[in-house]
This record gives C-alpha cells, sequence and structure tokens, in this order.
C-alpha cells in the first residue's frame, strides 16, 4: 500500500512539472495559458507559489511523454491522469487537455490530483475539471491552499474559508494567506477539522450570489457543531473574493474584511430578516431559526453568550430563547 502510493506522488509529481514546463515554456502554453493568467493578473511569483500549469490540447502529448520516460499506462490510470475506455486497444488518452492547471497539494506540499480550468467558456464543457477520486485524493478531506496558508494559519489564529482556486491565489497576492478553498465540493467535517488542527477560527468569505449565501448558511451550521468559532463576509452581488480584490484592491479589501464580518447570528439574521417584513409570524420563525445553530455549539457558555446575544438583537426574552434551546437540545439526545 505505502509501496502503491509513493509510486502515485512520483507520478503525480512528474505531471505537475510537465505541466508547469508546458505553461512557461510551449508556444501553445505561453500564447494560450500564459496570457490567460496574465490577464488574470497572476504574477510570475504567484504561478510558481502555487505551480500552476497548461495542458496542451491533444488526446495524448502527456501520456505520450510519461509513457516514453517509463511510466505504465496502469499507473497513469490510476493516478486520473489517463482515461481507458474498457475493451479499447490504445492506451488511452490524457484527462485534462487545452486547460490551465490548478495543482492541489496535501499539507506536506506533495501533489495529490489538479483541477483545470477551461480557458473560454463553452455550454458542452465543465469549467473546471477535476482529478477523480484516487488512493491518494480524497476530496471532502481535501482543502484547496492547506499547504500555503497553514503557517499563516498558525499565526494569526484565524483561517479565511473560499469557494474557489483563483479566490486563494488572489488572496495571497493581495497578502492575505490564510487561505483554503473547498473547491467544488459542498463543505464537509473532515475540512473543518482540517482547519481546526491549526485554529479554531473561521471566516466564510463565500460568493455573493444565492449559491454563496446558501452555502455559507449550511456551512456555518457545520462549523459551529464541530465547536469551532465562525464569521461570515458578504460580497456584493456576483462578485466573489477574486474578483472583488482584483477591483477594489488590496487595501480596501482587508478593510473590507475587517467592516463587514459578522458573527453567524448577526449575519443570519439580516439574510433571514429580508424576506420576514413585518410579518409576526415570519419573525419568529427568524428567531426559531437562529436557535436552531446556536444549540449546534456543544460549549454551554458559548451558547449562552449567544442567546444573551439574540435576545437584545430580537429583543426577546432571554430565558424564553434558552428554554427553547434547552427542548431541542433533549431532542438531539
Ligand atoms: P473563475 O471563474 O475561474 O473565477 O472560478 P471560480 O472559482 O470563481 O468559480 P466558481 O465560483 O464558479 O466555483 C467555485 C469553485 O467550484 C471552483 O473554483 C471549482 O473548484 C468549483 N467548480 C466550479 N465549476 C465547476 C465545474 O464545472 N466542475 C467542477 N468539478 N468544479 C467546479
Ligand atoms: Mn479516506
Ligand atoms: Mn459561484
Ligand atoms: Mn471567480
Ligand atoms: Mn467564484
Amino acid at each position: 500500500r505505502q509501496n502503491a502510493r509513493e509510486s502515485l506522488y512520483i507520478i503525480l509529481n512528474f505531471a505537475k512539472n510537465y505541466y508547469q514546463h508546458q505553461l512557461h515554456h510551449s508556444d501553445e502554453g505561453q500564447a494560450i495559458g500564459l496570457s490567460y493568467f496574465r490577464e488574470r493578473g497572476f504574477t510570475s511569483e504567484i504561478r510558481k507559489k502555487f505551480e500552476l500549469g497548461y495542458s496542451l490540447d491533444n488526446w495524448d502529448s502527456f501520456s505520450k511523454e510519461a509513457l516514453e520516460k517509463g511510466y505504465s499506462a496502469e499507473i497513469l490510470e490510476r493516478a486520473g491522469l489517463l482515461i481507458h475506455k474498457e475493451g479499447s486497444h490504445t492506451a488511452g488518452y490524457d484527462r485534462f487537455r487545452g486547460r490551465v492547471i490548478f495543482p492541489i497539494h496535501n499539507i506536506a506540499g506533495k501533489t495529490i490530483a489538479f483541477g483545470a480550468r477551461i480557458l473560454k467558456t463553452d455550454k458542452n464543457q465543465p469549467k473546471y475539471l477535476n482529478s477523480p477520486e484516487t488512493e491518494v485524493y480524497h476530496k471532502s478531506e481535501v482543502l484547496y491552499g492547506i499547504y500555503q496558508a497553514k503557517n499563516a494559519i498558525r499565526q494569526l489564529e484565524h483561517c479565511y474559508l473560499v469557494e474557489g482556486y483563483t479566490d486563494v491565489i488572489s488572496l495571497h497576492q493581495a497578502g492575505i494567506e490564510n487561505v483554503v478553498a473547498s473547491s467544488g465540493t459542498s463543505l464537509t467535517v473532515e475540512q473543518i477539522r482540517l482547519i481546526g488542527r491549526f485554529t479554531p477560527n473561521i471566516t466564510i468569505l463565500y460568493d455573493g450570489d444565492m449559491a454563496g449565501i446558501k452555502a455559507a448558511l449550511r456551512g456555518l451550521d457545520l462549523v459551529l457543531e464541530e465547536g469551532l468559532n465562525v464569521n461570515v463576509v458578504l460580497f456584493p452581488d456576483n462578485e466573489d473574493p477574486d474578483s472583488y480584490v482584483r477591483r477594489v484592491g488590496a487595501e480596501a479589501f482587508k478593510a473590507h474584511l475587517k467592516s463587514a464580518s459578522k458573527d453567524f447570528i448577526t449575519f443570519k439574521t439580516e439574510i433571514l430578516l429580508q424576506d420576514a417584513g413585518n410579518d409576526p409570524f415570519k419573525l419568529a420563525a427568524v428567531i426559531q431559526e437562529v436557535v436552531n445553530s446556536i444549540v449546534k455549539i456543544p460549549d454551554a457558555i458559548k451558547r449562552q453568550v449567544f442567546f444573551h446575544r439574540t435576545s437584545e438583537m430580537m429583543r426577546v426574552d432571554e430565558q424564553m430563547l434558552i428554554t427553547e434551546g434547552n427542548k431541542l437540545l433533549r431532542k438531539q439526545h
């Protein structure tokens, strides 16, 4: 087993170097991949830090090179790099073709998978293509950027959680290094525990669209259940951290993180109150929803603090909130 995984790390590292080389040294990579990254404002330093690459737009240039170097078709397939159709007489074809490449690293910095972005939007193709699950890549347990972020997270005792690869990279470029992405999966308990190894403090920075808000509401409950502390920063409509930092610049972005950061109760009530208006039944439902989140917190002292806060914010009796919360807590057990 150990050897099987070791040989996957070796081929994945070979692939990472190959894609990096194509980006910087092939005509096609320079003309298409490099100019794409430059247009997005990614400097050569940041491209190196994240080991970005490019996969040529043909069926087999990567696998041909790997086979020539002595890697077997079988190991390429197990690494998720080669797609082999059952019964076909050929070795197979490259999974990643004509895309810019984002290597995904484990906590020790080894390449374990790739995310690959199409260059032009095309309705018939997914924007991002990812490695499949392999012996070394369990996507529900991985956070994009954890290797590059872990020291900063520990030092600053705080982690920003974003949706995408490019959000992580743009924030690094703006000098914010304590940031990771759940990248293409909805946030999992394993991912939260991974952050929890470095800090108990998480701020969710999801995209400013309906999907992002919904994911933030779900994510904050999950973080609370794991006993960690969570805040949320909302971005203007249809902006994500990457587009926003590029538009307003690093300093204004950092100011926004400070001024727009909300504790989960403030965030949740503001979102839910938007369509409650003055309807007392809807207001009651909002309060109920907030209590639902508070009872997810394992620590009784923190729960008490948030009951108090909710009673002040919503102008309702604190003891009543605690009684309702206790009913729910008993049901949970
Ligand atoms: P850009 O358009 O390059 O700025 O990417 P983005 O990160 O802003 O993309 P988006 O907000 O649409 O999605 C967030 C993350 O979800 C991406 O970084 C990917 O990890 C993932 N994702 C988005 N689209 C797809 C897709 O079509 N397939 C898969 N597997 N993952 C996707
Ligand atoms: Mn596993
Ligand atoms: Mn989005
Ligand atoms: Mn984006
Ligand atoms: Mn986005």
